[in-house]
């Protein structure tokens, strides 16, 4: 048996990308799973895949297919009763909440001239305002469990430096990242820990907006992930769903490690 064995962990973003390998990593250690995700969003962040996200029918079946008792559960991480609901619900069927993964994100590019209110105030909402809400209500649930628990919210390597054209999506990632530090304090004595995993560069849906995104006339999608890979990261590979997994576990395990940002991006310290 290991150390998470028998665990109760509830991840947002759950059904695809990084939230999806965190998930499947998680019941391979022998954790029950709440997998959250959204299907139709009420804001304009999301206009990379148009409104209608997916992300709750994503979550449907990578819970089906983790079996062992996993639930998924819709939730807009932008919404406060959704989001108090979802923690609700998971205490409710799995007992309680061990451990949560707030990796629900959104991302377009835009030069500053061009943003709109509109865009700033959704790209917010979703990765900086759904951190806040993600975590209050997980702490209000870990506070009537009484034995502490672990969060991880999944910030970027975009919460530590800038990149243009990601002004909205950078000081996002910058206020998850700020937020994370500060909120560690409040419940170190509770024996909550709160930290951040900060991806580099991983093949999800998110990078099919990138490569479009970030093309110089000609370029195919491929081109510009190589490009990309290679402009920004030293060790000139792309990192994987398995290596944040791999610090996912690591958090979700580790005592005495809070209020940190780690980055698993192949050295790019820009
Ligand atoms: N892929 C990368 O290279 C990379 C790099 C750095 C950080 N990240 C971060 O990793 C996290 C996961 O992204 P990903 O790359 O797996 O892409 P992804 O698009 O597969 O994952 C994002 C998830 O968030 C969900 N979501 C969006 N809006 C939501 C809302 N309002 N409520 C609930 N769920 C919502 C989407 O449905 C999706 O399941 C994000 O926070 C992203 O910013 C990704």
């Amino acid at each position: 048996m290991g150390a998470l064995t028998g665990k109760v962990a509830l991840i947002t973003g759950g059904g695809t990308g990084i939230g999806k390998g965190i998930a499947e990593r998680f019941a391979r250690e022998g954790m029950t799973l709440a997998v959250a995700g959204l299907d139709q969003a009420k804001n304009s962040a999301t206009q990379y895949y148009g409104r209608n996200l997916g992300g709750y029918t994503a979550a449907k079946q990578v819970a089906a297919a983790i079996g062992n008792g996993a639930i998924a559960l819709e939730a807009d991480v932008t919404n406060s009763a959704d989001v108090q609901a979802m923690v609700a619900e998971t205490a409710k069927r799995l007992g309680r909440v061990d451990v949560m993964v707030n990796c629900a994100g959104v991302i377009t590019a835009r030069p500053i001239a061009e943003m709109t209110e509109d865009e700033w105030d959704s790209i917010m909402d979703v990765n900086a305002k759904g951190t806040f809400l993600t975590n209050q209500a997980t702490v209000a649930q870990m506070r009537k469990q009484g034995d502490g628990g672990r969060i991880i919210n999944i910030a970027s390597v975009a919460g530590k430096f800038g990149t243009a054209t990601l002004t909205h999506y950078c000081a996002s990632k910058f206020a998850v990242v700020g937020f994370t530090n500060a909120l560690a304090k409040e419940v170190a004595r509770e024996a909550i820990t709160v930290n951040c995993i900060c991806p580099g560069i991983v093949a999800t849906q998110m990078w099919v907006l990138l490569n479009t995104s970030f093309a110089n006339p000609g370029e195919t999608p491929e081109q510009v992930y190589a490009r990309a890979i290679d402009r920004y990261i030293p060790q000139g590979v792309e990192q994987t769903v398995a290596d944040m997994a791999d610090m996912a576990v690591f958090l979700a395990t580790a005592p005495h490690v809070t209020g940190q940002a780690y980055n698993v991006d192949g050295g790019m310290d820009l």
